[in-house]
């Protein structure tokens, strides 16, 4: 892989200063520990995820910081590409699929045990409410890149929604089902929580696990 860092920096030149750029590729390789002379697919990876890092640091505008990352995610070739699984679901084996969906794309993209329990144990409770409490719903789950590389898992039904969504979040709310991880579990356990409910709304929850 001659001249990657090469083209990493034809990437940076387009949005980072000299000076800024020379110090986002020195600092990644310093941190990822790769050797620029004989650099493997997998150092490759591990290289452009710290300079990913450096650029989120420095190019402050969001549509420029998406485009770089996409430019990067170019350079990686072994990448495999961003999808989505849908996964209806109304009963407790539909739930299981969702996490089979979920596994999947986390084995794809060589995500650690750590992280897949914990991605799998979300689609669980989601996917666990949606049959107990709204009858009916779908579950996503996508793999994406930019602004970071992340797991998405989104659950959205047209059920009754959750009036007391504040004292669920707090943790006063005593769980009926007792042991589960519930909604505050699943808010502890990801990156990014977003819920989006109301009577007559429906409900729809959307998580990220970043990778980082
Ligand atoms: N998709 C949903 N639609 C309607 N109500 C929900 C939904 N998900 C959760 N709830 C309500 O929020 C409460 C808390 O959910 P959760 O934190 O998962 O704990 P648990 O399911 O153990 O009660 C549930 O008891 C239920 O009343
Ligand atoms: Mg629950």
């Amino acid at each position: 892989m001659i001249g990657i860092t090469d083209r990493i920096e034809g990437v940076l030149a387009q949005f980072l200063s000299p000076a800024v750029r020379k110090s986002v590729i020195d600092c990644g390789v310093r941190q990822a520990r790769v050797d620029r002379d004989s650099m493997r697919e997998a150092d490759l990876r591990r290289l452009l995820v710290e300079v990913k890092r450096g650029v989120q640091l420095f190019v402050r505008d969001q549509v420029q910081l998406e485009r770089c990352v996409s430019q990067l995610n170019e350079l990686d070739y072994a990448a495999p590409a961003p999808r989505e699984i849908l996964v209806d679901v109304r009963t407790e084996e539909d739930v299981l699929r969702a996490r089979s969906a979920g596994r999947e794309l986390c084995i794809e993209q060589m995500v650690s045990d750590v992280l897949l329990t914990k991605i799998v144990t979300a689609i669980s409770e989601l996917g666990r409410n949606i049959v107990r409490y709204a009858g009916s719903g779908e579950i996503s789950v996508r793999s994406i890149m930019s602004p970071q590389r992340a797991i998405e898992i989104c659950a959205k039904d047209q059920g009754p929604g959750i009036t007391n969504l504040a004292e669920i979040l707090s943790g006063k709310y005593r769980s009926r089902h007792g042991m589960g991880a519930g909604l505050r579990g699943t808010k502890a356990l990801m990156d990014e929580f977003d819920i989006q409910t109301g009577p007559g709304k429906g409900t729809v929850v959307t998580v990220r696990k970043l990778l980082g």
